[in-house]
Protein backbone atom coordinates (compact mmCIF):
# COMPACT_ATOMS: atom_id res chain seq x y z
CA UNK A 1 0.00 0.00 0.00
CA UNK A 2 1.04 3.42 -0.63
CA UNK A 3 2.21 5.32 2.35
CA UNK A 4 0.85 8.94 2.91
CA UNK A 5 3.73 10.23 4.73
CA UNK A 6 5.07 13.42 3.52
CA UNK A 7 2.15 13.51 0.41
CA UNK A 8 -0.20 15.92 -0.49
CA UNK A 9 -3.71 15.02 0.14
CA UNK A 10 -5.52 16.61 -3.14
CA UNK A 11 -8.18 13.87 -4.31
CA UNK A 12 -9.56 10.99 -4.00
CA UNK A 13 -8.86 10.60 -7.79
CA UNK A 14 -5.60 8.01 -8.35
CA UNK A 15 -5.96 6.44 -5.09
CA UNK A 16 -6.93 2.75 -3.94
CA UNK A 17 -9.02 1.21 -1.80
CA UNK A 18 -6.24 -0.21 0.45
CA UNK A 19 -5.39 3.33 1.60
CA UNK A 20 -8.63 4.29 2.01
CA UNK A 21 -9.16 1.37 4.36
CA UNK A 22 -6.07 1.70 5.84
CA UNK A 23 -7.39 5.39 6.68
CA UNK A 24 -10.40 4.06 8.01
CA UNK A 25 -8.77 1.83 10.11
CA UNK A 26 -6.44 4.38 11.78
CA UNK A 27 -9.55 6.84 12.31
CA UNK A 28 -11.58 3.85 14.39
CA UNK A 29 -8.28 3.72 16.34
CA UNK A 30 -8.21 7.05 16.96
CA UNK A 31 -12.26 7.30 17.97
CA UNK A 32 -12.01 7.03 21.95
CA UNK A 33 -9.55 10.34 21.35
CA UNK A 34 -11.97 12.12 19.98
CA UNK A 35 -14.97 10.76 21.78
CA UNK A 36 -13.50 11.15 25.15
CA UNK A 37 -12.18 14.37 24.64
CA UNK A 38 -8.73 13.65 25.33
CA UNK A 39 -5.37 14.30 23.77
CA UNK A 40 -2.31 12.37 22.73
CA UNK A 41 1.24 13.88 22.56
CA UNK A 42 1.86 12.12 18.78
CA UNK A 43 2.21 15.12 17.44
CA UNK A 44 3.97 16.94 20.24
CA UNK A 45 6.14 19.61 17.99
CA UNK A 46 4.30 19.28 14.76
CA UNK A 47 2.34 22.47 12.98
CA UNK A 48 -0.59 22.77 11.33
CA UNK A 49 -1.43 25.53 9.11
CA UNK A 50 -5.13 26.28 8.48
CA UNK A 51 -5.33 28.77 5.60
CA UNK A 52 -9.41 29.14 4.98
CA UNK A 53 -9.71 31.78 2.45
CA UNK A 54 -13.06 31.03 2.41
CA UNK A 55 -16.13 30.75 4.90
CA UNK A 56 -15.90 27.29 6.98
CA UNK A 57 -17.46 25.64 10.42
CA UNK A 58 -16.84 22.24 10.33
CA UNK A 59 -13.75 21.78 8.03
CA UNK A 60 -11.68 24.00 9.56
CA UNK A 61 -13.05 23.84 13.39
CA UNK A 62 -12.60 19.51 12.72
CA UNK A 63 -9.01 20.06 11.50
CA UNK A 64 -8.13 21.90 13.81
CA UNK A 65 -9.75 20.04 16.94
CA UNK A 66 -7.51 16.95 15.06
CA UNK A 67 -4.14 18.34 14.81
CA UNK A 68 -5.33 19.52 18.99
CA UNK A 69 -5.74 15.80 20.09
CA UNK A 70 -3.04 14.51 18.52
CA UNK A 71 -0.80 16.64 20.50
CA UNK A 72 0.25 19.23 17.74
CA UNK A 73 -0.37 22.86 17.83
CA UNK A 74 -2.19 25.25 15.04
CA UNK A 75 -1.88 28.50 13.45
CA UNK A 76 -4.86 29.10 11.17
CA UNK A 77 -6.22 32.11 8.69
CA UNK A 78 -9.56 32.17 9.00
CA UNK A 79 -10.72 34.12 5.89
CA UNK A 80 -9.10 35.58 2.96
CA UNK A 81 -9.78 39.05 4.56
CA UNK A 82 -7.31 37.97 7.26
CA UNK A 83 -4.46 37.81 4.84
CA UNK A 84 -2.46 38.99 2.45
CA UNK A 85 -4.03 37.13 -0.19
CA UNK A 86 -7.33 38.47 0.21
CA UNK A 87 -5.60 42.11 0.68
CA UNK A 88 -4.92 44.54 -1.84
CA UNK A 89 -1.64 43.22 -2.36
CA UNK A 90 -3.56 39.94 -3.27
CA UNK A 91 -0.18 37.76 -2.32
CA UNK A 92 0.34 34.59 -4.89
CA UNK A 93 -0.74 31.25 -3.37
CA UNK A 94 2.59 30.41 -4.54
CA UNK A 95 4.57 33.09 -2.34
CA UNK A 96 1.95 32.15 0.95
CA UNK A 97 3.04 28.62 0.26
CA UNK A 98 7.06 29.65 0.55
CA UNK A 99 6.50 31.50 3.46
CA UNK A 100 4.00 29.22 5.36
CA UNK A 101 6.16 25.80 4.34
CA UNK A 102 8.83 28.12 7.30
CA UNK A 103 5.88 27.77 10.05
CA UNK A 104 3.84 24.55 9.74
CA UNK A 105 4.62 21.27 9.13
CA UNK A 106 1.34 20.31 7.21
CA UNK A 107 -1.41 22.40 5.03
CA UNK A 108 -5.01 22.14 4.92
CA UNK A 109 -6.16 24.43 2.47
CA UNK A 110 -9.64 25.57 1.15
CA UNK A 111 -10.28 28.44 -1.84
CA UNK A 112 -12.75 29.40 -4.09
CA UNK A 113 -10.98 28.38 -7.08
CA UNK A 114 -10.16 24.75 -9.10
CA UNK A 115 -6.88 23.53 -8.24
CA UNK A 116 -6.36 26.50 -6.20
CA UNK A 117 -4.45 23.71 -3.34
CA UNK A 118 -2.82 22.04 -6.47
CA UNK A 119 -1.37 25.36 -7.32
CA UNK A 120 -0.24 26.23 -3.65
CA UNK A 121 1.23 22.70 -3.08
CA UNK A 122 3.13 22.94 -6.31
CA UNK A 123 4.94 25.91 -4.19
CA UNK A 124 5.14 23.71 -0.98
CA UNK A 125 7.40 21.80 0.68
CA UNK A 126 5.30 20.44 3.42
CA UNK A 127 2.34 18.79 2.89
CA UNK A 128 -1.10 20.31 1.82
CA UNK A 129 -4.46 18.61 1.71
CA UNK A 130 -7.34 20.18 -0.14
CA UNK A 131 -9.98 21.15 2.37
CA UNK A 132 -12.40 22.41 -0.43
CA UNK A 133 -11.50 24.21 -3.40
CA UNK A 134 -13.56 25.20 -6.42
CA UNK A 135 -16.85 24.94 -7.53
CA UNK A 136 -18.13 23.13 -10.99
CA UNK A 137 -15.95 21.11 -13.12
CA UNK A 138 -13.00 20.50 -10.93
CA UNK A 139 -14.58 21.12 -8.01
CA UNK A 140 -13.00 18.85 -4.60
CA UNK A 141 -13.61 18.16 -1.07
CA UNK A 142 -12.00 14.81 -0.82
CA UNK A 143 -11.60 15.19 2.78
CA UNK A 144 -15.68 15.57 3.18
CA UNK A 145 -15.50 12.06 1.30
CA UNK A 146 -13.87 10.59 3.41
CA UNK A 147 -16.10 11.33 5.95
CA UNK A 148 -19.08 10.44 4.03
CA UNK A 149 -17.53 6.87 3.49
CA UNK A 150 -16.50 6.74 7.09
CA UNK A 151 -19.93 7.01 8.44
CA UNK A 152 -21.37 4.53 5.46
CA UNK A 153 -18.95 2.20 6.89
CA UNK A 154 -19.43 3.05 10.38
CA UNK A 155 -23.58 2.91 10.17
CA UNK A 156 -23.65 -0.62 7.67
CA UNK A 157 -20.20 -2.07 8.80
CA UNK A 158 -19.04 -2.13 4.83
CA UNK A 159 -19.63 0.06 2.27
CA UNK A 160 -19.81 -2.36 -0.42
CA UNK A 161 -23.16 -3.44 -1.45
CA UNK A 162 -24.34 -0.34 -0.94
CA UNK A 163 -26.74 1.89 -3.35
CA UNK A 164 -26.25 5.56 -2.87
CA UNK A 165 -28.67 8.19 -4.06
CA UNK A 166 -26.28 11.93 -5.19
CA UNK A 167 -29.08 14.19 -5.38
CA UNK A 168 -29.46 17.97 -6.37
CA UNK A 169 -26.96 20.44 -7.27
CA UNK A 170 -23.98 18.13 -8.77
CA UNK A 171 -22.00 20.89 -9.39
CA UNK A 172 -21.06 21.15 -5.72
CA UNK A 173 -17.84 19.96 -4.54
CA UNK A 174 -18.72 17.71 -2.29
CA UNK A 175 -20.93 15.59 -5.10
CA UNK A 176 -18.29 15.05 -6.91
CA UNK A 177 -15.36 13.67 -4.28
CA UNK A 178 -17.74 11.53 -2.92
CA UNK A 179 -18.94 9.99 -6.47
CA UNK A 180 -15.35 9.58 -6.87
CA UNK A 181 -14.93 7.50 -3.33
CA UNK A 182 -17.24 5.34 -3.94
CA UNK A 183 -16.02 4.14 -7.45
CA UNK A 184 -13.24 2.09 -5.25
CA UNK A 185 -16.33 0.13 -3.36
CA UNK A 186 -18.75 -2.31 -4.94
CA UNK A 187 -21.63 0.23 -4.85
CA UNK A 188 -24.01 1.32 -7.10
CA UNK A 189 -24.63 5.40 -7.77
CA UNK A 190 -27.97 6.96 -8.78
CA UNK A 191 -27.51 10.46 -9.84
CA UNK A 192 -30.84 13.09 -9.82
CA UNK A 193 -30.46 16.69 -10.81
CA UNK A 194 -33.15 18.78 -11.63
CA UNK A 195 -33.93 19.82 -15.44
CA UNK A 196 -31.27 23.23 -15.39
CA UNK A 197 -28.61 21.79 -16.50
CA UNK A 198 -26.33 24.11 -14.60
CA UNK A 199 -27.05 21.67 -11.85
CA UNK A 200 -25.82 18.62 -13.49
CA UNK A 201 -22.53 17.01 -13.44
CA UNK A 202 -19.91 18.13 -15.13
CA UNK A 203 -18.89 16.24 -18.06
CA UNK A 204 -15.47 15.37 -17.09
CA UNK A 205 -16.41 14.24 -13.64
CA UNK A 206 -18.66 11.75 -15.91
CA UNK A 207 -15.74 10.78 -17.62
CA UNK A 208 -13.53 10.40 -14.88
CA UNK A 209 -16.14 8.12 -13.09
CA UNK A 210 -16.63 6.14 -16.10
CA UNK A 211 -12.71 5.26 -16.49
CA UNK A 212 -13.14 4.09 -12.64
CA UNK A 213 -15.50 1.64 -13.24
CA UNK A 214 -18.10 3.57 -11.07
CA UNK A 215 -21.32 1.99 -11.82
CA UNK A 216 -23.63 4.81 -11.91
CA UNK A 217 -26.72 5.97 -13.58
CA UNK A 218 -28.83 9.25 -13.66
CA UNK A 219 -32.37 9.27 -12.83
CA UNK A 220 -35.34 11.95 -12.34
CA UNK A 221 -35.63 11.61 -8.66
CA UNK A 222 -35.16 9.70 -5.52
CA UNK A 223 -38.82 8.25 -6.27
CA UNK A 224 -37.74 6.71 -9.46
CA UNK A 225 -35.42 4.14 -7.30
CA UNK A 226 -36.55 4.99 -3.31
CA UNK A 227 -36.94 1.16 -2.53
CA UNK A 228 -33.50 0.15 -3.36
CA UNK A 229 -31.42 3.46 -1.73
CA UNK A 230 -29.18 2.75 1.47
CA UNK A 231 -28.08 6.25 1.89
CA UNK A 232 -29.17 9.33 0.66
CA UNK A 233 -26.81 12.66 -0.34
CA UNK A 234 -29.21 15.53 -1.15
CA UNK A 235 -27.45 18.80 -1.55
CA UNK A 236 -28.79 21.36 -2.89
CA UNK A 237 -30.28 22.93 -5.46
CA UNK A 238 -31.12 25.92 -3.43
CA UNK A 239 -28.27 27.45 -2.48
CA UNK A 240 -29.59 29.98 0.49
CA UNK A 241 -32.72 29.99 2.63
CA UNK A 242 -34.38 32.66 -0.29
CA UNK A 243 -34.44 29.83 -2.96
CA UNK A 244 -36.99 27.04 -3.06
CA UNK A 245 -35.53 23.98 -4.09
CA UNK A 246 -38.25 21.10 -5.70
CA UNK A 247 -40.05 19.15 -3.91
CA UNK A 248 -38.97 16.18 -5.40
CA UNK A 249 -35.36 17.17 -3.79
CA UNK A 250 -36.07 17.76 -0.28
CA UNK A 251 -35.71 14.79 2.06
CA UNK A 252 -38.27 15.22 5.29
CA UNK A 253 -39.45 12.97 7.72
CA UNK A 254 -42.66 12.08 5.40
CA UNK A 255 -40.76 11.35 2.24
CA UNK A 256 -38.70 8.83 4.29
CA UNK A 257 -41.58 6.88 6.15
CA UNK A 258 -43.52 6.67 3.27
CA UNK A 259 -40.79 5.75 0.57
CA UNK A 260 -37.62 4.69 2.20
CA UNK A 261 -35.64 1.40 2.20
CA UNK A 262 -35.85 0.09 5.50
CA UNK A 263 -32.73 0.74 6.95
CA UNK A 264 -32.00 4.04 4.89
CA UNK A 265 -29.81 7.18 5.98
CA UNK A 266 -29.57 10.34 5.03
CA UNK A 267 -26.35 11.96 5.03
CA UNK A 268 -25.43 15.55 4.51
CA UNK A 269 -21.82 17.17 4.24
CA UNK A 270 -23.62 20.72 6.07
CA UNK A 271 -24.82 23.53 5.68
CA UNK A 272 -27.84 22.50 5.05
CA UNK A 273 -30.75 24.75 3.65
CA UNK A 274 -34.32 23.23 2.31
CA UNK A 275 -33.49 20.23 0.55
CA UNK A 276 -32.85 18.65 4.37
CA UNK A 277 -36.12 19.10 6.11
CA UNK A 278 -35.74 19.91 10.29
CA UNK A 279 -37.85 16.88 11.24
CA UNK A 280 -35.50 14.37 10.10
CA UNK A 281 -33.18 15.28 13.05
CA UNK A 282 -32.48 13.34 15.61
CA UNK A 283 -34.28 10.40 13.66
CA UNK A 284 -33.37 6.86 12.66
CA UNK A 285 -32.52 8.43 9.10
CA UNK A 286 -30.59 11.64 9.72
CA UNK A 287 -26.97 10.82 10.50
CA UNK A 288 -25.79 14.11 9.53
CA UNK A 289 -24.13 15.19 13.05
CA UNK A 290 -22.32 12.27 13.80
CA UNK A 291 -21.48 12.83 9.89
CA UNK A 292 -19.92 15.63 11.09
CA UNK A 293 -18.25 14.18 14.87
CA UNK A 294 -16.82 11.92 12.35
CA UNK A 295 -14.64 14.27 10.80
CA UNK A 296 -12.31 14.38 13.70
CA UNK A 297 -11.57 10.92 13.32
CA UNK A 298 -11.03 10.98 9.85
CA UNK A 299 -8.85 14.33 10.12
CA UNK A 300 -6.85 12.87 12.64
CA UNK A 301 -6.05 9.70 11.18
CA UNK A 302 -5.13 12.36 7.75
CA UNK A 303 -2.71 14.08 9.63
CA UNK A 304 -1.52 11.46 11.68
CA UNK A 305 -0.53 9.05 8.66
CA UNK A 306 0.75 12.22 6.66
CA UNK A 307 3.15 13.73 9.36
CA UNK A 308 4.47 10.09 9.72
CA UNK A 309 3.01 9.67 13.51
CA UNK A 310 1.35 6.69 12.39
CA UNK A 311 2.25 3.80 9.78
N1 LIG B 1 -18.98 20.16 5.23
C1 LIG B 1 -18.28 21.29 5.16
O1 LIG B 1 -17.33 21.44 4.35
O2 LIG B 1 -18.65 22.24 6.05
P1 LIG B 1 -17.95 23.64 6.26
O3 LIG B 1 -18.16 24.44 4.99
O4 LIG B 1 -18.60 24.26 7.45
O5 LIG B 1 -16.48 23.39 6.47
Amino acid sequence: MDSLKGQHFLSLQGRNRDQLDHIFDVAKSLEPVAQQRTKLEIASGKILGTLFFESSTRTRLSFETAMHRLGGDVITVASAASSRVGSSYGETLGDTARVVDGYADVVAIRHKAVGAADEYARASRVPVIDAATGYGDGAKHPTQALIDLYTIKKEFGSIDGKTVMISGDMTKRVMQSLAYGLAYYDTKVYFAWPEDEKYRLPATAEETLGSMGLDYERVSSYDQVADEVDVIYGVGPALTWDEKSPDEFVYNLAVMETKAKPGAIVLHPLPRVDELAFDLDGTRYGRYFEEAHNGVPIRMALLALIVGLVE
